[in-house]
């Protein structure tokens, strides 16, 4: 048997298969950043604050589980503990606009950004211009929506994968594909349903997303869903019934029944829980399970007219 060669182009397609099939998908530079030493831009230079009513906050989350139908992620390995002289990391070159760590602030500015809004396209300007939440800093994409905003359907994820990264459109990857046979099964493709995420900027490496940057970006997606006024929401996955159900209870108890998700201007849009894709794909045998909620979701529609 040969040794594998850093110059045989076989050798190194094999090792990135490898890589892919393990799960690497990040490309991480050879030296460290000091993300720290970055300057974070004035709020002046930050996007705007149009004049807009503040909303009591609710922040009675609970930190989101990182595997299990809970989360729509695979298992990750936590981070390795391990100390840095942070005076031996060189700085990052300076950035227009840069990571630091998110202050309450930020939150504040979320709401009004996102209360400002009167149409979805102002909506998705007012979130590209936002600075306030450091995953935009990683991602590539914003993650704004796909599907018709006119639809009486609406389905809210978790957050961006890799390919809806790329994409910069919700569900296009291998649990993307199962959702669009899901929506099938009740006779509905992204004509006649409208996608979109908690959290519009894809967290690196698929992790969990603080309950911080959760808060953060959940102004937006109240607001997406006022102004796109579904007769019917669909939550996937616990993350995004926890933050847009105001409940703490797991998943596999929450699925299958009714909830309310109440707008800011108080209207109550039916909301049916059910499991992400993502975790139908590692636990096939609760498919049996999504397909009852979804028969729910249809009758509901055609009751509702
Ligand atoms: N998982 C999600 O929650 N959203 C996506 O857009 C893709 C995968």
């Amino acid at each position: 048997m040969t040794a594998a060669s850093p110059n045989n182009p076989v050798d190194i397609a094999e090792l990135l298969a490898f890589y892919a099939s393990a799960g690497v998908d990040e490309a991480l530079e050879d030296a460290p950043i000091n993300r720290f030493a970055e300057v974070r831009p004035k709020q002046a230079e930050r996007a705007p604050v149009p004049a807009a009513p503040v909303r009591e906050s609710r922040s009675d989350r609970r930190p989101p589980p990182q595997s299990g139908p809970e989360s729509s992620k695979a298992p990750e390995t936590s981070a390795a503990s391990f100390s840095l002289d942070a005076s031996k990391i060189p700085d990052a070159p300076a950035r227009p606009a840069t990571a630091a760590v998110p202050d309450e602030g930020q939150v504040l500015l979320a709401r009004q950004l996102a209360a400002s809004a009167s149409t979805l396209e102002e909506l998705r300007q007012h979130m590209a211009a936002f600075d306030g939440c450091n995953l935009k800093f990683t991602a590539k994409n914003l993650v704004f929506a796909d599907g018709n905003p006119n639809a009486e359907l609406m389905l809210v994820g978790e957050a961006p994968g890799r390919d809806e990264d790329l994409e910069g459109l919700p569900f296009v990857g291998r649990s993307g594909r199962l959702l669009d046979r899901m929506l099938a099964a009740i006779g509905r493709d992204r004509n006649s349903a409208y996608i979109a995420n908690v959290i519009p900027w894809r967290p690196p490496g698929n992790r969990t997303p603080t309950p911080h940057e959760t808060e953060i970006c959940r102004p937006f997606i109240e607001r997406q869903i006022e102004l796109v006024n579904p007769k019917v929401l669909i939550n996937l996955g616990g993350p995004s019934a926890k933050t847009l159900l105001n409940t703490t209870e797991g998943i596999l108890r929450l699925r299958g029944n009714w909830r309310v998700h109440t707008t800011a201007s108080g209207t109550a849009i039916p909301a049916m829980p059910t499991l992400h894709p993502a975790y139908l794909l590692r636990t096939p045998a609760h498919k049996k399970l999504a397909w009852r909620d979804f028969l729910e979701v249809k009758a509901r529609l055609r009751a509702l007219g």
